[in-house]
């Protein structure tokens, strides 16, 4: 049991055996947060808490602290500020109908954060403190886990260059956050199937970038391609490799797969791909069910002719697509009956809310 002290308006967690003692106004305790969870969205709501941690440079991090959630102060001079050194996550926390709370593959995101960090030169949390600092941050915040069945607690890890630098160089300070947010559907039109616009024009990663990392740095370039499609109507932007620019990648924060007949197609991290927590464990979830998964080279004809296409990722979870427009040629799938993506769904969300006991045991309890 987690027991949060308040002190000097910061909170120190301490683990004890006894039963939680109450040190805040009341209402911090409650089951609930009262919110309306039945219309929740997309957008950031404010829980009670955040996890901090720094590092310096060349040292490791210090034991972090759950504090009251609020605004971080940093130097202008920091570099994730000047030179976008920063790198995040995205987990998800479910309240299973039997009452647990539960996390899904953490230690995965824990390991991509290390990668991730590697390569943009970033010092980085220990894969067990930052699975602590995502089971202390859940906890902490459980009044704003939601009800069963509306949605979950998308937990996100973020780790920046806090320290400042003036000249092109590593930052020397690195300070590692998690903060949270209740969420619902990540698309406006709900778990309705989307509609992709290939773009063409815009690439999110290159040969030798950092499109295989969680980098803050991947987003920003693509907004003009996103908010472009969604002022046409469309739900998300499907990229092209940029060199032949024949081949797809991904969407703007998710995964894409194909299915013809029943094998189950996915563009292969060649290290432009974001390496997909959600991606992979589709694809271990849709072998064991027993289709045929291949990773490969995707040239956009192929989408074009599959039977159906979906995306994955921890906030979209598996979407069905319904149709994908390339230039002025818009192709529909289908997006009714027995679905593979519905399949795939199902068994996805029914591992994350533990009703579905699956032999790698994805599914982390936390108390
Ligand atoms: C996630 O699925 O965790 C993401 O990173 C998506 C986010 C960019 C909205």
């Amino acid at each position: 049991m987690v027991i949060f002290l308040k002190v000097k308006g910061r909170c120190l967690t301490t683990h004890v055996t006894s039963t939680l003692q109450e040190t805040e106004p009341m209402g911090r305790y409650e089951e609930y947060a009262d919110i309306d969870w039945n219309n929740l969205g997309y957008g950031l709501i404010k829980t009670d808490y955040i996890y901090k941690a720094k590092c310096t440079l060349n040292n490791t991090f210090e034991q972090g602290q759950v504090c009251d959630y609020g605004n971080i102060e940093l130097s202008p001079g920091a570099g994730v500020l000047n030179y976008g050194q920063g790198i995040f996550e995205g987990t998800k926390a479910f309240r299973g109908e039997d009452g647990r709370i539960l996390l899904f593959r953490p230690d995965q995101n824990a390991i991509r954060m290390q990668i991730g960090a590697e390569r943009m030169c970033m010092q980085s949390p220990s894969v067990q403190q930052f699975v602590d600092a995502v089971k202390q941050t859940a906890i902490a915040n459980k009044r704003w886990i939601p009800p069963p069945g509306k949605g979950s607690l998308y937990i996100r890890p973020l780790l920046i260059g806090t320290g400042p630098t003036l000249g092109v160089s590593p930052a020397p300070e690195y300070t590692f956050l998690v903060y949270a947010s209740p969420v619902g559907n990540y698309f406006k039109a709900g778990t309705g199937p989307l509609n992709l616009y290939v773009n063409n024009e815009f690439h999110r990663a290159t040969r030798g970038g950092a499109g295989c990392v969680k980098s803050i740095t991947n987003y920003a370039p693509v907004l003009k391609a996103i908010t472009g499609a969604k002022e046409q109507g469309f739900s998300d932007v499907v990229f092209l490799d940029s060199v032949h620019k024949k081949y797809i990648e991904e969407a703007s924060c998710s995964n894409i797969f194909l299915v013809k007949g029943n094998v189950i197609s996915t563009p292969a991290t060649v290290g432009t791909i974001l390496e997909g927590i959600t991606r992979k464990s589709i694809i271990d979830i849709a072998r064991d069910l027993g289709y045929k998964v291949e990773e490969r080279l995707i040239a956009l004809d192929e989408l074009m002719e599959a039977d159906e296409v979906f995306t994955t990722g921890t906030a979209v979870s598996v979407a069905t697509v319904g149709s994908v427009t390339f230039n002025a040629q818009r192709i529909e799938y289908k997006t009714a009956g027995e679905l593979v993506s519905q399949k795939l769904y199902k068994t996805l969300v029914g591992i994350q809310v533990g009703k579905i006991k699956n032999k790698y045991d994805w599914a982390v309890e936390i108390k």
